[in-house]
């Protein structure tokens, strides 16, 4: 899916710049390599999954994307602007256990959060915010709960709220970070529903995660990652024993049921 929208390149032989584009980027702390060399690209309009096991760089990339972690070389750049330049464009859901869900706020305070960077220091919440937020709220149906304690919902409702406040950033792009971790099917379903319906109005959507069979199942590209990129393309075609145990440097077992591709950990 292509859109020409103000701010969006193009690139010399006419075609148009990717929403995200990551060149031979080397990231770490202390001295200790994170991400080495990671290239890869990823499309406008595209469900993208970043998969790796725990310590694989998947946050660290994604908060270089961000421009929160500097990387050691290699270039981020968003529809082919440099990130201190296009920051605005996205939009971020962090770990879930980064949340203090203690805090006495209610839904409708954290999704109005995902205002402030369009408030700046000065400006009060207007109109246009509120209804803002009233339209993210029903985006993923949680406005009958809007005054309700963050602390007093279920998982899959904090997660929804998490997401309403990631879009009401009104971003192109999307970085979530194991969105799913600790759902249920049910709620992990509603939340890949949401996904589907911001990636059908043309949002690009990258999603940090180590389940696979979700990503095999419901994703347009994913990228392995293990420090390095180990394969990046469609999920049915890069999903082989051999690249997910290079990334997970354990036995994965891969199982096909009508035409789709489930894993197993053995
Ligand atoms: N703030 C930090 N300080 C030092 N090391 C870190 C920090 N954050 C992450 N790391 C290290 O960087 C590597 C990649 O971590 P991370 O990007 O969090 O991986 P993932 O999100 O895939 O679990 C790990 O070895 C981790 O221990
Ligand atoms: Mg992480």
């Amino acid at each position: 899916m292509a859109r020409v929208d103000a701010g969006q390149q193009d690139t010399e032989d006419g075609g148009l710049r990717p929403a995200i584009e990551v060149s031979d980027l080397w990231a770490g702390y202390n001295g200790q390599a994170a991400l080495e060399g990671v290239t890869l690209a990823i499309e406008e309009g595209c469900l993208a999954g970043l998969v790796g096991p725990n310590g694989s760089g998947k946050s660290t990339l994604l908060r270089v994307i961000l421009g929160l972690h500097r990387p050691w070389r290699g270039e981020v750049r968003l529809f082919g602007q440099k990130v201190d330049r296009a920051r605005r464009l996205l939009g971020y859901m962090p770990q879930v256990e980064l949340v203090d869900w203690a805090f006495p706020v209610s839904v409708f305070d954290v999704v109005m959060m995902g205002r402030y960077g369009r408030l700046g220091l000065l400006r009060s919440p207007i109109r246009r915010d509120r209804e803002a937020v009233w339209r993210c709220l029903e985006q993923v149906g949680m406005t009958d709960l809007a005054r309700r304690q963050i602390g007093e919902l279920s998982a899959g409702q904090q997660r929804r709220v998490l997401f309403a406040r990631t879009m009401a950033q009104e971003p192109r792009i999307l970085l979530l970070d194991e969105p799913f971790t600790g759902l249920d099917a049910t709620a992990q379903h509603d939340l890949l529903n949401l996904f589907n319906d911001v990636r059908a109005a043309g949002k690009t959507l990258l999603v940090a995660t180590h389940d696979l069979s979700c990503v095999a199942t419901a994703f347009d590209h994913a990228a392995c990652l293990n420090r390095k990129i180990i394969a990046f393309g469609e999920p049915r075609t890069i999903f082989t024993e051999q690249v997910l145990n290079a990334t997970f440097q354990t036995h994965l077992l891969l199982v096909n049921v009508e035409g789709k591709t489930y894993v197993s950990y053995q």
